[in-house]
């Protein structure tokens, strides 16, 4: 029995990954190494003393998906494997659409097929766009996202919702907010490939000279210091959210909901700021930075109540910011000790 993990070299995937492994559950992975590297994997195994089976494949390819579900008992998934860009997504939207939603019905209509349950999607507070109040949980309306990515994560819970529903199987909607960190051991982290868009990694790369300078997008906001507020959650913390809610879905009965929604988040909120003045004390490092215009398409606010998690999975974030800011700067010396590898 075997769980496949797509996009399980990928950042939150590879941590996932560790993690089900020190659960003792069996692993088979499936990536196409689109925004990841191989050595990820042969770093799994020395975390972990166990090495997962692997496929690198593009999920569209359903005839070897078919493939890995006849070589293996495969008892439920976490998909990962996803296009993630936010602002890549508005210019080849159809190339978002076509990889993010093909590669789920793909899974989808094996698990159909064959009769399987316990599928968990990775969702995205993204689904949420700029909620009305804070702090946002499970019940809070949607609003039509801003960008094709958050469309993607949103028809995907669409389709989830309808494949539970018509064929009586579990699902569990992840919800994460802004992930952030690098595993302990600094063998695992986000990959820095081309320019980051995301708050951590830039902050990291220019803490360590590779950017000039952190441009802060907006400092008019209506929060305290002006500059916008997020959920960031350790990326160790989410990966332990996906066991408890594999976990629950295979324990859970038939008189149980079919379908499982959670926030992953801390329930605190930080400013951009906040983060920048974080990492410098944790890290005993200067991060320069100027600040710009509000970038298009951003919210203002956004954090969490994730008390549903920690009711029904025991699930709750465990790690300060400052602690997760630390494992950022091991993971980029880390990646500094193996710069030939690394595109930047
Ligand atoms: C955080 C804050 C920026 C970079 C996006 C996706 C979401 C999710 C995570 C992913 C914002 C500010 C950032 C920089 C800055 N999904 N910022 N300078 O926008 O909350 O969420 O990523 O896979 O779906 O929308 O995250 O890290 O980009 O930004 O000032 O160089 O940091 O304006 O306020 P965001 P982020």
């Amino acid at each position: 029995m075997a769980i496949l993990v797509t996009g399980g070299l990928g950042y939150i995937g590879s941590h996932t990954v560790v993690e089900l492994l020190n659960n003792n559950f069996e692993v088979v992975i499936v990536d196409d190494l689109s925004n990841t590297e191989r050595f990820i994997l042969k770093n799994i195994e020395e975390i972990t003393g166990k090495r997962p089976v692997f496929y690198p494949f593009d999920l569209k390819r359903r005839e070897l998906l078919t493939q890995v579900f006849d070589a293996h008992h495969i008892e439920g998934c976490i998909n990962f494997a996803a296009s993630k860009a936010v602002g890549e997504s508005q210019l080849k939207p159809i190339d978002y659409y076509e990889n993010n939603l093909f590669s789920l019905i793909n899974i989808l209509q094996e698990f159909k097929e064959r009769g399987i349950s316990n599928f968990i999607f990775s969702s995205s507070c993204t689904v949420y766009g700029q909620a009305d109040k804070m702090p946002i949980d499970e019940n809070t309306p949607l609003k039509m996202p801003e960008s094709v990515y958050g469309k993607t994560k949103q028809m995907g819970e669409e389709i989830l919702s309808d494949f539970a529903k018509a064929y009586q199987r579990k699902v569990s909607l992840l919800r994460y907010f802004n992930p952030i960190g690098a595993h302990p051991s600094a063998k695992l982290g986000e990959l820095p490939i081309g320019i980051p868009n995301n708050l951590v990694p830039y902050v990291m790369q220019t803490a360590a000279g590779v950017r000039e300078k952190l441009n802060i997008w907006g400092n008019d906001y209506p929060t305290e210091d002006g500059t916008a507020v997020r959920d960031y959650i350790y990326v160790v913390d989410l990966a332990k959210a996906h066991v408890a809610a594999l976990q629950k879905l295979m324990q859970s009965t038939s008189e149980e909901a079919l379908i499982d929604i959670y926030n992953l988040g801390t329930g605190k909120g930080s400013s951009v700021m906040e983060v920048v003045k974080a990492f410098e004390l944790a890290n005993i490092v200067e991060v320069p930075y100027q600040i710009c215009d509000r970038r298009e398409g951003d919210i203002t606010i956004a954090y969490a109540n994730a008390d549903k998690a920690e009711r029904e999975l025991g699930w709750k974030s465990e790690t300060s910011l400052e602690e997760a800011l630390k494992t950022v700067w091991e993971w980029q010396k880390y990646l500094e000790t193996r710069n030939t590898e690394i595109k930047l």
